[in-house]
């Protein structure tokens, strides 16, 4: 299992109180995948110039699944050890309970200048439980050198990518570069590869998104079928056998030490692949992932990351303010410039300084606002059962353990009996 910089056996120790945190006036969680430990620890420490006060940042798993493993042993314990959680735009609905009302804490209008949809998918039965910290959404990273060097367009269909992956592959490799590849994403059994595998049935007409807003449960239908197989036969074909284990940074590692065409991913890898120390520096561009086929459309799947004050936490109002920091236009601009990370505020799409760090910012903005959601707001509580049945079928067929239709039609079984316990 990889982990951030703390496994999360030892964060449950720091947070039993073993640790310097028992210390600070505050303790926060924040993430680790790339830069992201960094930026985090860098706001807290403007705000604790500011106040005086001290916070302890406690780092996560980099596995979004993992991470909500650790958050519910904590909350469930009713440990008031970490005060602020970072949390995905899948959990505030499902980790509500635990959460203390941000409005009950912040001045009015605090949420104006964010998003909306995001202020709204954060807000439970009329409590604000989290403030929008970034958003995100999936896109294709390309080798654009690569492209020209083989006269190739920008491929818009997922087939298409499959066919100009193998093209560039096999032209590199008898060039000599044998362990080059075609494409690389997220395929460990993980929320990352929910998220993957709604971007293909998704970006299919009528694919559907697992679940749709009425609750029916959509996913065995032929264009899904269609999506997983086309994947299924990327396996050592145009991506590694290794995919099937990689996470968001896994796949980054072969992208930025220059070996693969393509690459799925969340924005923050823009900052990094653009490094000084990366090998393909102002080599690469970015663009909406493909569609399935000629009808579809490009599917980026809505993520992001929120800032809640656990109802546990001695000092919530100290807490709200560190929130209220942290999400601040400041404090995102800086993230937006320095890591890429995507703002929650509309007006900061349109400042020169953001747009100059990050182009696609302005150009793939409506990748952003219209990303598609993952079914976590219609199946609630059993939103993580819903995903863990949903990855666990994927890769179980990208592995080539079933069949697409079998996958799908024993998933579509499995996920009827989930409903009938609720949603
Ligand atoms: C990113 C997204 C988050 C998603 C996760 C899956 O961190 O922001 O929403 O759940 O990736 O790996």
């Amino acid at each position: 299992m990889k982990h951030g910089l703390i496994p999360a056996g030892c964060l449950l120790m720091a947070v039993g109180g073993l640790s310097p945190a028992a210390a600070a006036d505050l303790t926060i969680s924040c993430g680790a995948v790339g830069a992201e430990l960094q930026l985090c620890q860098d706001g807290v420490a403007r705000w604790e110039a500011e106040t005086g006060h001290s916070v302890e940042v406690v780092s996560t798993p980099n596995s979004a699944t993992e991470r909500l493993s650790l958050y519910q042993q904590i909350l469930n314990s009713r440990s008031g050890d970490i005060d602020v959680f970072q949390i995905d735009v899948v959990w505030p609905g499902m980790l509500a309970p635990h959460l203390v009302d941000l409005r009950q804490h912040l001045p009015d209008g605090a949420t104006d200048g964010f998003f909306d949809a995001i202020v709204d998918n954060n807000t439970i039965d009329g409590q604000l439980v989290a403030m929008p910290w970034f958003t995100d959404a999936g896109v294709l990273y390309y080798r654009k050198d690569l492209l020209d060097k083989y006269g190739l367009e920008l491929p818009t269909t997922w087939a298409g990518l499959t066919e100009v992956a193998q093209t560039v592959q096999a032209g590199e490799r008898e060039a000599g570069h044998s362990d080059f590849w075609g494409y690389v994403f997220q395929g460990r059994a993980y929320e990352g590869l929910t998220v993957n595998a709604l971007e293909w049935i998704a970006s299919y007409p009528e694919g559907g998104t697992i679940v749709d807003d009425d609750g029916e449960i959509t996913v065995n239908n032929p264009q899904a079928v269609e999506a997983l197989s086309l994947a299924a036969g990327w396996i050592e074909a145009i991506s590694p056998r290794g995919v099937l284990n990689y996470t968001e940074e896994e796949a980054r590692g072969v992208f930025q030490s220059g070996n693969a065409l393509f690459m799925r991913n969340w924005p923050y890898a823009w900052d990094l692949v653009q490094s000084e120390q990366s090998s393909i520096r102002d080599r690469v561009e970015v663009a909406p992932l493909p569609t399935g086929g000629e009808d579809g459309q490009s599917a980026g799947v809505l993520g992001g990351w929120n800032l809640a004050v656990s109802r546990y936490s001695e000092d919530p109002e100290m807490a709200a303010d560190l929130v209220a920091f942290l999400t601040s236009a400041d404090e995102q601009k800086r993230r937006a410039i320095e890591g890429a990370y995507n703002p929650t505020m509309p007006a900061l799409y349109q400042d020169d300084e953001v747009l100059a760090a990050v182009p696609f910012f302005g150009t793939l903005y409506e990748t952003f606002t219209s990303a598609v959601p993952r079914p976590s707001a219609v199946t609630g509580d059993n939103y993580p059962r819903v995903s863990n049945a949903f990855f666990n079928t994927v890769h179980e067929v990208l592995s080539g353990n079933a069949a697409a239709d079998q996958g799908l039609e024993s998933l579509q079984s499995e996920l009827e009996r989930i409903k009938r316990r609720r949603w």
